[in-house]
């Protein structure tokens, strides 16, 4: 072929190439074993002596000529490439996330930890007892006997005849007294179980109950321990009233009301701890005294959130369990 026409060409294809494959390809065909340059050199020697150097020289410059503009071209692929690559795979940082949804503590569980908090830092051990309880624990040991009008108050689910799920947090202190010796400091956290179930009451509930036993231990130090206690968890000056009332494991029992913004509002029953109660326990009456107190976990963390419903505390809707 005409060194001209084949210049020319060349020239032609190199223009049309847009990708390092093309490139390739043009390669193959002009310097390819079969090549059309390389077909060239290798008809060199059928040239006379005198056309031959000429004819040579012209053909590498072809050559030469096809390396430097593949060159150049070559890396201006690339370049693109690298470009095109960028913008497609680009991450825009400036666009809005989803945010991870964090876990957060239940109203319940943050109640529990306040009222914990306090006690805890007047040196109560936290002790913990079992929801399928005895009756004795629950009941007898709690000077409550089997015909006793008050255990029919407590519409008590029972497993089998002599065992039940607890009706009260009441049984730990029981049991914290045998596991411990006195004197004693005990607040015990729990989920407590009743067959009952409307606006204001849910078959599955929370308690917390105290027990503080010592020598010469009076109803002073009780009406002191819980006041200061409710002012600590309401952060404020509240109006705390001590109700006379009844409970079968405490001598004088009470009721503590706190004035709410509706007036006088029960919040949790005590008492001194019935002479029964500590010899049962096998504590001598005559040298150990003590009190007692329970209340519910659900009124607390109700009236600490201001909610209006206290059913909203058992459906687990995140907008409100997320909410601190
Ligand atoms: N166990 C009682 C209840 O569930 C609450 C209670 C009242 C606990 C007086 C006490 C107490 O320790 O002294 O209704």
């Amino acid at each position: 072929m005409d060194l001209q026409l084949l210049k020319k060409q060349l020239l032609q294809d190199l223009k049309n190439v847009s990708s390092a494959q093309d490139l390739q390809d043009l390669k193959v065909k002009y310097l390819g074993k079969k090549g059309e340059i390389t077909l060239l050199s290798k008809n060199l020697g059928k040239l006379t002596q005198k056309e031959r150097p000429k004819a040579g020289k012209s053909i590498n410059e072809l050559r030469v000529l096809f390396e430097i503009k593949s060159g150049s071209l070559l890396s201006k692929i690339e370049k693109n490439e690298i470009e095109e690559s960028l913008e497609k795979d680009s991450i825009d940082i400036s666009l809005p996330v989803n945010n991870l949804q964090n876990g957060s503590l239940h109203p319940i569980t943050r109640t529990i930890d306040k009222i914990c908090e306090f006690f805890s830092s007047r040196g109560y051990l936290i002790e913990d007892g079992p929801e399928i309880e005895s009756e004795y624990y629950n009941f007898d040991a709690l000077n409550i006997p089997k015909d006793h009008p008050a255990r029919d108050m407590h519409d008590t689910f029972y497993v089998d005849v002599e065992t039940l799920l607890r009706t009260h947090t009441s049984p730990v202190q029981i049991r914290a007294i045998n596991k411990r010796s006195v004197p004693l400091k005990v607040i015990c956290p729990g989920k407590v179980y009743r067959s009952d179930a409307d606006q204001t009451h849910t078959p599955m509930f929370h308690q917390v109950e105290g027990l503080l036993i010592d020598e010469k231990v009076n109803f002073g130090n009780l009406k002191q321990e819980l006041t200061d206690f409710l002012n600590f968890f309401f952060k404020k000056n509240l109006e705390v009233r001590f109700r006379p009332s009844y409970f079968p494991f405490t001598e004088p029992s009470a009721e503590v009301d706190i004035m709410d913004k509706k007036g006088w509002l029960e919040i949790m029953g005590c008492g001194m701890v019935h002479p029964n109660v500590l010899k049962e326990a096998g504590v001598d009456p005559n040298k150990y005294s003590g009190f007692a107190f329970g209340l519910g976990i659900e009124r607390m963390a109700k009236l600490d959130y201001e909610m209006d419903d206290m059913r909203l505390l058992f459906e687990n809707d995140v907008r409100l369990i997320s909410q601190s």
